[in-house]
């Protein structure tokens, strides 16, 4: 298969598709996971099963469009309807990245956990549909830990290493050890980006005369534009009200239909927002774990012989890490679990010193794309056809062959 064009890149999440070519630092495409599709009676009135095949929309170009309904066929990162998956990558290959699927091999990502059957319906699409010549369906997670090599500040290219995702719908942490997901040890948070945006939602509802329409958007802009991690709560208070010019901000924006002109002041939801990761009780009650607690939790749950690496390479992966010294915070929060731990630890055994744990979160340029990135990182590298289930391959012995994956990309 070598001589072959670049591999295509795809990573489908819970909000957004990332969609490019290996090689590439960034995806060509980000657009909304969304199909939009007639209305079951209209289709029907119009008759022809050809029509229903190519009447259907994708991305931004699925929403709001009147007589078709729009679905979302991703929930919490698993696929949950395979015909609007089908239809979601036809255009994709077609439209949006315009190539012939047989002249290139498919890198496509999945998230922790995916059941085995999932990995089999993608394959089955991908061969038979679009006859593509090489498959690899590759871990969320993996990539993203790949992707933090592009940091200086990691001390060795591993893939072994702790990955924050956090992305539309959903949080994960997740510990990788050589390249395998430690499958028992994964923490879900219920607190990702929709559920920020709907608190600066909530918080702006408040005091501001949004028009409901565009209310969600703004809210997510202002969140996107705006909001940042905090060191301590309190102080922060104390700063704005001290230095109201300083730490407000106004968000200018014009109506689309009225071309009506509207100023939102953006205040403390700057801070408070972000803060949830820590605090999840202040807009949940009944989730009151910080994302520190748990990812502390999720290391010491792996074994013993990992968990040093473990703390040391933590990387950061999704939109929804964004927020400015998102990382610092962890890793401070984090290292005073640690430091505290082992001083319990020493005082009980008597006063023996042990090694300090290094505790690193790594944040770096690609990390919004994280997982698209280290896949078109990954697929650009020499061997990587040699990793690709094949098509003659897969019609030899079917979609079982995707259930298990070669790991590679390690480096010394
Ligand atoms: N600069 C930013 N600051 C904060 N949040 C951001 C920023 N940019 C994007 N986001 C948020 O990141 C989220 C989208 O992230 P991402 O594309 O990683 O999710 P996804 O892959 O579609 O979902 P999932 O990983 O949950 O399946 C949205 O909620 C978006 O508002
Ligand atoms: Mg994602």
């Amino acid at each position: 298969m070598s001589g072959r064009l670049p591999a295509c890149v795809i990573d489908s999440g819970t909000g957004y598709s990332k969609l490019g070519f290996a090689g590439n630092t960034e995806p060509t495409y980000i657009i909304p996971s969304t199909i939009a599709i007639k209305e079951k009676a209209q289709l029907g009135a119009k008759g022809g099963k050809e029509l229903e095949d190519l009447d259907f929309f994708i991305g931004s170009e699925a929403m709001e469009r009147p007589g078709y309904s729009t679905k979302y066929p991703i929930r919490h990162g698993l696929v949950d309807n395979w015909d609007w998956m089908e239809r979601i990558m036809e255009q994709t290959i077609y439209k949006y990245l315009k190539v012939n699927p047989a002249d290139h091999c498919f890198l496509l990502t999945e998230p922790p956990l995916n059941p085995p059957e999932n990995r089999e319906y993608m394959a089955e699409i991908m061969f038979e549909t679009f006859n593509v010549p090489g498959l690899y369906i590759a871990v969320q997670a993996v990539l993203a830990l790949a992707a933090s090599w592009r940091s200086k500040l990691i001390p060795k290219k591993t893939l072994t290493g702790t990955v924050i995702d956090s992305g539309d719908g959903v949080t994960h942490i997740i510990p990788v050890a050589e390249g395998y997901v430690i499958g028992s040890c994964i923490k879900h948070i219920p607190i990702a980006g929709r559920d920020i945006t709907s608190f600066v939602l909530q918080m702006l509802r408040d005091r501001e005369n949004i028009p409901p329409e565009l209310a969600l958007d703004i809210a997510r802009e202002i969140k996107e534009r705006y909001c940042y991690t905090c060191k301590d709560v309190v102080a922060e208070f104390q700063r704005y009200d001290s230095e109201p010019e300083k730490w407000f901000e106004k968000h200018k924006f014009t109506h689309p239909v009225s071309k009506k002109e509207f100023v939102v002041d953006v205040g403390y939801e700057r801070f408070l927002a972000p803060e949830i990761f820590f605090c999840p009780e202040i807009s949940n009650p009944a989730y009151n774990q910080s994302i520190v607690e748990t990812l502390d939790d999720a290391i010491q749950n792996s074994p013993i012989d990992t968990r040093r690496e473990l703390y040391q390479l933590i990387t950061l992966s999704g939109g929804s890490t964004m927020y400015k010294d998102l990382g610092r915070r962890i890793q401070r929060d984090l290292k005073r679990i640690v430091d505290n731990r082992l001083k319990i630890s020493e005082q009980l055994s008597g006063g023996t010193k042990s090694k300090p744990i290094e505790v690193n979160v790594i944040a770096h340029s690609a990390q919004r794309y994280a997982v698209w990135f280290g896949g078109s990182m990954l697929a650009s590298t020499p061997n990587f056809e040699t990793y690709c289930h094949t098509k003659a391959e897969y019609e030899e012995k079917g979609p079982g062959i995707c259930r298990y994956n070669a790991v590679f990309g390690t480096t010394s």
